[in-house]
């Protein structure tokens, strides 16, 4: 079942290299560090937040197009970089106009966590200017400073940015180095290998996963890794055998259709969100808050959806749009496949309609209907890169001054994400008046019994998530009130910085 056995092979910072003796759970950070002895990068917390590991990967997409994202190189299996450039703070040699302009804004202090930031605005900056202070921050928001202060680290990026952007104008891969731009495509050879009992298999077609997973149902599915990473790094966990969905072109599929959106378990949350804002430019704001930008290059949206957490940001928008999930496992005559609305997959906390071997190959999301207005807000105790405590999401039609296809899903309120049945009958066939956002607030305690929990108290979720409906009525009335989401509260906390 096994393909033929070879070397991982990757670029690092120019120079190809050839790894046989790394085992399958091997990060690329330790790789980096303790083998690379390129301990320019940093480890910080071993689990996506900080961005002290953030190296930049570059690769030829099956067009030929160059891709440099940023990346934490602490969850990020080091297998899973075979055929990819990997550019560290080494390999931008201290001339990238960001290492300058940290340097002219006094953006470094202890320095600890400053190659993390210039590599996180290295990969930002190629792939085009950063024109306002938003986008400064949304490019920053995987990285934790604790002794320079955001202000001059922001300042630096806006002065790299005007250096290598004079005028605005983007270019590919600004600023990188040149072997990064004539990086060859990877080669075809599919990846397997094996050490201390663990294995690693890179399968190029949906029946060989359906195959391997026959014969290890409790393997590991990796897709970005962005959770899975943490169960290596933090819960000291191991598989029998991981199986890496990257390679498999045919879950590459990322494409708009007359009905619906189809999204391969291999797409990015970058490149979903960016698909989806075709027909929901509105929700912009509400994926700006996932994560950060390298989580958002590596982790995918079918793995959020598989992962199931309560308080998974992707879910509650999903349900509210009627996503459904394809399923699919091995049978004797073929693949059995089947589709099931998304709220369906979820039964229970961390238990999903799912058979043994049974993975999700896609996600088809419906186009945006006639009148259909589409809301989503996050609560979470910090703007950028939090958990949420609450979210919820609502889609309806107004016709003829009524509210129609009401769907209202919401995350933190049970064992899993789900719709809340009594609030949308509050709204279906109602006129949209506040008073009525209000009673169908009221009615989110008849649909949930919230846990108390560390962040969050049971009272809390159900006043949070009551005032997010009430947020729903005012933002489509364009009176909003101040509150996170809100651009001018936005406007007023970051107005102080240039
Ligand atoms: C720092 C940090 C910040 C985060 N912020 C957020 C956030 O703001 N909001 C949020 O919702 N999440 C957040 N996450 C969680 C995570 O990034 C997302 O859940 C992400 O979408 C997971 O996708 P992945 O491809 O990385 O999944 P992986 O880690 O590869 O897999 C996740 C799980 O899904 C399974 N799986 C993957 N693909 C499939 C498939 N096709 N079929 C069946 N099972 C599959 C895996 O086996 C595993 O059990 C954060 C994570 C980190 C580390
Ligand atoms: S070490 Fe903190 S994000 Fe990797
Ligand atoms: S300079 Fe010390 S942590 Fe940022």
């Amino acid at each position: 079942m096994i393909p033929s056995q070879r070397s991982i092979r990757f670029v690092l910072d120019g120079t190809p290299v050839a790894v046989d003796d790394a085992p399958p759970s091997t990060m690329l950070l330790d790789w980096l560090r303790i083998r690379a002895q390129a301990t320019g990068t940093k480890e910080g917390c071993a689990e996506g937040d900080c961005g002290a590991c953030t190296v930049v990967l570059a690769r030829r997409d099956a067009d030929g197009a160059l891709r440099t994202e940023p990346c934490n190189a602490c969850i990020r299996p080091l297998a899973s970089v075979d055929g990819l450039g990997v550019l560290t703070v080494e390999g931008l040699g201290g001339t990238h106009p960001v290492q300058q302009a940290m340097v002219a804004c006094h953006g470094s202090q202890c320095g600890f966590c400053t190659p993390g930031f210039v590599t996180a605005m290295a990969a930002r900056l190629a792939t085009g200017p950063v024109s306002d202070h938003t986008q400064a921050c949304e490019a920053l928001a995987g990285n934790l400073c604790r002794c320079t202060g955001y202000r001059p680290i922001v300042a630096a990026l806006r002065e790299a940015s005007d250096t290598l952007h004079p005028g605005g104008a983007a270019g590919e891969a600004a600023g990188l180095p040149a072997w990064v731009k004539a990086l060859p495509a990877p080669e075809a050879a599919p990846l397997a290998f094996a050490a201390g009992g663990v294995e690693w298999v890179s399968p190029q077609t949906p029946e060989a996963v359906d195959a391997l997973l026959a014969e290890t149902p409790d393997a590991w599915l990796l897709a970005g890794g962005t959770d899975i990473g943490l169960w290596v790094t933090k819960q000291l966990r191991e598989p029998r055998r991981w199986i890496r969905l990257g390679a498999v072109g045919a879950l590459q599929v990322r494409e708009a259709t007359a009905t619906g959106f189809e999204i391969g378990a291999a797409v990015s949350l970058a490149d979903a969100f960016a698909l989806l804002r075709a027909d929901h430019p509105e929700l912009d704001r509400y994926w700006a808050r996932f994560a950060s930008p390298a989580i958002r290059a590596s982790g995918t949206l079918v793995g959020n959806i598989a992962n199931g957490s309560p308080i998974g940001d992707a879910a509650p928008v999903l349900i509210a749009l009627g996503a459904r999930v394809v399923l699919r496992r091995a049978g004797d005559d073929g693949p059995l496949m089947r589709e099931l609305p998304l709220e369906a997959l979820y039964r229970d906390y961390r238990v999903q309609d799912r058979a043994p071997g049974e993975w999700i190959e896609r996600v088809r999301i419906p186009r945006r209907r006639p009148g259909q207005r589409v809301i989503a807000a996050k609560l979470s105790k910090r703007f950028e890169q939090d958990i949420s405590a609450v979210s919820l999401a609502l889609s309806c039609e107004l016709a003829q001054g009524t509210l129609t296809g009401v769907r209202i899903a919401l995350g933190g309120m049970a064992g899993v994400v789900r719709r809340a049945p009594a609030a949308e009958a509050v709204l279906e066939g109602a006129a949209p008046e506040l008073e009525t956002f209000a009673r169908a607030g009221a009615a989110l305690a008849a649909d949930f019994s919230p846990l108390d929990d560390m962040r969050a108290s049971r009272a809390y979720r159900l006043a949070a998530a009551a005032g997010l409906l009430e947020r729903a009525w005012h933002a489509w009335n364009g009176d909003g009130p101040a509150g996170v989401d809100d651009p001018a509260l936005d406007a007023l906390v970051r107005g102080s910085l240039p």
